[in-house]
């Protein structure tokens, strides 16, 4: 038995007895997962940790159970359905694609990875995911999971990190040759969820114990070697909730470009770059007197910090005589208990808060 196999076979046997019982994971024939799921799946672990995603992964099959139904499904329908999830460029280009499917490939999932590495959002990695995991082919698809167990059990440390990453490539690929390749991809996540994870290792449980060549040197902590952190800046601003007589709060979508791009949220003042203001705390503290101060809140971006200061205010007289500080043009007037109707980010999940 080659050395891969020596690793394959004990994975493999390991995963028919402890895999997770994750909702994208069932099967159509017995055989092969559902090419449709695995696309969703693999859309919304992009970013997103298996534990967050598996309720909304439910609640999107539930709503639209094949591609010709999300086909015709619109924008708002599907940033509404993500609303929570973050990274809403997914949903859009998720939404392309259904329709690419739908219409030119008359429903039928390509099963070539360089068509679907043509269709909206999907790089390298979820191509070579699907490819496997829906269509039983060969692939070099490396997630974070599986880039830590596998540079750990072939104790990979150079400092030149491209070449890590490419070795690790090859040996997914060479692992997925021959029978299951979609079980050993997803058996090495697995193994890197439940046993071999970033933190807390349980190498005494884990099926590769013996192969493994950082355990052996006791350097698992150190692998996989990181490259530097990026750093967050800062940045800052006011969120009105303007509640009219009724109960109603005054909202606004955001543009469908760019950051939270298509979700719902309270009209505020832009986000400002902290390194550009003097006093942040006094920045942060309203001045005018007509509203009332309510809160701070925190949230992390993938590149920034932001910090916003919850004001409120009811307005008694009508509408129309109402002084905004930002402009009514986009804004539309929604009752609480309508909320649910609407798509909402984390960011302004955190700001209802207050009502
Ligand atoms: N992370 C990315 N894809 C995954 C999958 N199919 N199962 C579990 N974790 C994943």
């Amino acid at each position: 038995m080659n050395k891969l196999n020596s690793i394959k076979y004990p994975l493999l046997s390991w995963y028919d007895l402890n895999k997770r019982d994750l909702p994208w994971r069932l099967s159509v024939d017995g055989q092969y997962l559902d090419p449709y799921k695995v696309l969703v799946s693999e859309v919304m672990l992009q970013q997103t940790t298996v534990s967050a995603a598996i309720k909304y992964f439910k609640n999107f099959i539930e709503k639209w159970p094949n591609i010709e139904l999300l086909a015709s499904a619109s924008e708002d329908e599907i940033i509404n359905a993500w609303a929570g999830l973050g990274y809403y460029a997914r949903a859009r280009n998720l939404l392309k694609c259904a329709k690419i499917i739908a219409n030119d490939f008359q429903g039928n999932f390509p099963q070539d990875i360089n068509l679907l590495k043509k269709l909206p959002g999907i790089g390298d990695y979820t191509s070579a995911a699907i490819m496997s995991i829906a269509f039983n082919k060969q692939s070099d698809a490396v997630d974070v999971n599986i880039e830590r167990v596998i540079s750990r059990l072939f104790a990979l440390q150079s400092s030149n990190l491209s070449y890590n990453k490419k070795m690790v490539r090859d040996i997914v690929f060479q692992l997925t040759s021959g029978n299951r390749p979609g079980d050993v991809l997803q058996s090495l996540m697995d193994v890197g969820s439940l046993i071999c994870s970033a933190k807390n290792c349980t190498c005494t449980i884990c099926p590769l114990e013996k192969k493994c060549m950082s355990l052996k040197q006791d350097i698992i902590s150190q692998i996989p070697i990181k490259g530097k952190k990026v750093s967050r800046g800062e940045k800052i601003g006011t969120l009105y909730l303007i509640t009219r007589r009724d109960g109603a709060y005054l909202l606004r979508k955001r543009p469908s470009k760019g950051l939270l791009g298509g979700t719902v949220e309270f009209p505020g003042t832009n986000w400002e770059d902290t390194a550009m203001i003097v006093n942040k705390n006094k920045y942060l503290k309203s001045n005018n007197l007509h509203y009332s101060e309510l809160g701070v809140i925190k949230h992390t971006f993938s590149h920034f910090y932001l910090t916003l200061s919850i004001v409120g205010k009811i307005i008694f007289e009508s509408e129309k005589d109402f002084m905004s500080p930002f402009s009514l043009d986009k804004c539309f007037w929604v009752l609480p208990e309508e909320f649910h109707k609407y798509g909402f980010s984390s960011l302004m999940k955190k700001a209802m808060q207050y009502i």
